[in-house]
């Protein structure tokens, strides 16, 4: 598939995807079970996939094929026409922050040409990501924060004290956190979703400039579709726990444990990315149901064509 089939139809062929899956999510928002609210947005999500004219082959998905019946990696969805497409998803990003009615979960799902979505196993990945309009290499994941922070000012022209790095809340990251704060810079806690963490980098209204931390691997995947859509730079490197995640790694074929991986390594060709929202959130707004109609606001973007659309949707139910 060239970048010229990742059309205007599959656009808004994503866009009904993530909506589906965000709808069957919100209706168990604030019930305080995050694998129910998880299992609706995968069912909904598959079966919308399912319906669809693609040849599409889950490569970020659920799990493997053992512990995930469905959306499983390596799993084939779509009628089998159409275009042939890796799949990234995360029907419910912020399974917690579903459960408990908590801002910024997501339906998450990207598309790319068969074989050019970086197969992640399911590990934690040290990741560090800018938005748009830096020089090459103004973010490096060997150097410390305060030295990322440092560099970015400079690149930006304002103060150390004007850099907003956003962190997921956690004691792994008290270091991190410990670096940033001592050159003066903010540093913005996120509890969960660090899918929209890094994206909020490339969106000056949300006053997020770098990202650093260590998440998902699959949600670094995830992130990089939406950044190849906007812009900006990112760098990865799987952590690696144990022998088991070792051994993820290797059954998905990655043989060098120590790469340091940058966006286009990440996903290696054009991309769509859509997200919508489930809770409310500085990316999108939620799901919201009033007089006979469910609300949605999706965001779409498709990096063949550089564009960016904001997609509401209502829908009478
Ligand atoms: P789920 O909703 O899929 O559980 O992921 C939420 C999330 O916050 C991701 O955005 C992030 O990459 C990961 O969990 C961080 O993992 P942990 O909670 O183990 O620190």
């Amino acid at each position: 598939m060239s970048s010229e089939n990742l059309d205007r139809g599959l656009v808004m062929d994503a866009v009904r995807v993530t909506e589906i899956a965000a709808i069957a999510a919100w209706k168990l928002v604030g019930r305080g079970d995050e694998k129910a609210a998880d299992q609706a947005a995968v069912d909904a999500m598959r079966t919308a996939l399912n319906d669809l004219d693609i040849d599409g082959e889950i490569v970020i998905g659920e799990g493997e094929r053992d512990e995930a019946p469905m959306l499983y990696i390596g799993e084939k969805v779509g009628r089998g026409s159409g275009p042939a497409i890796d799949i990234a998803l995360d029907p419910l990003e912020g399974t917690t922050l579903t459960a408990k009615a908590q801002a910024n979960a997501l339906a998450v799902m990207a598309w790319a040409p068969k074989g050019s979505l970086l197969n992640a196993p399911d590990t934690y990945m040290d990741k560090i990501a800018c938005g748009p309009g830096y020089p090459p290499g103004v973010i490096d994941l060997d150097k410390t924060p305060a030295e990322n922070v440092k560099t970015l000012a400079e690149a930006k022209g304002v103060e150390l004290s004007e850099i907003t790095v956003c962190v997921l809340d956690r004691p792994r990251h008290a270091e991190i956190i410990a670096s940033v704060r001592s050159v003066g810079a903010r540093v913005y806690l996120i509890t969960d979703g660090d899918v929209a963490g890094v994206i909020n980098t490339a969106d000056p209204t949300t006053g997020v400039d770098l990202y650093v931390g260590q998440g998902g691997a699959p949600e670094g995947v995830l992130a990089c579709a939406a950044l190849k859509c906007v812009g900006g730079q990112f760098q990865g490197r799987l952590v690696f726990r144990n022998h088991d995640e070792k051994a993820r790694a290797a059954r998905v074929g990655i043989t060098d444990l120590d790469k340091k991986y940058d966006l286009h390594e990440m996903v290696r060709a054009d991309a769509i990315f859509a997200a919508t929202g489930v809770t409310n959130g500085a990316l999108l707004d939620g799901v919201t149901y009033e007089d006979g109609f469910v609300h949605t606001h999706t965001l779409v973007m498709n990096s063949s064509t550089r564009t960016v659309r904001e997609v509401r949707m209502k829908r009478a139910v």
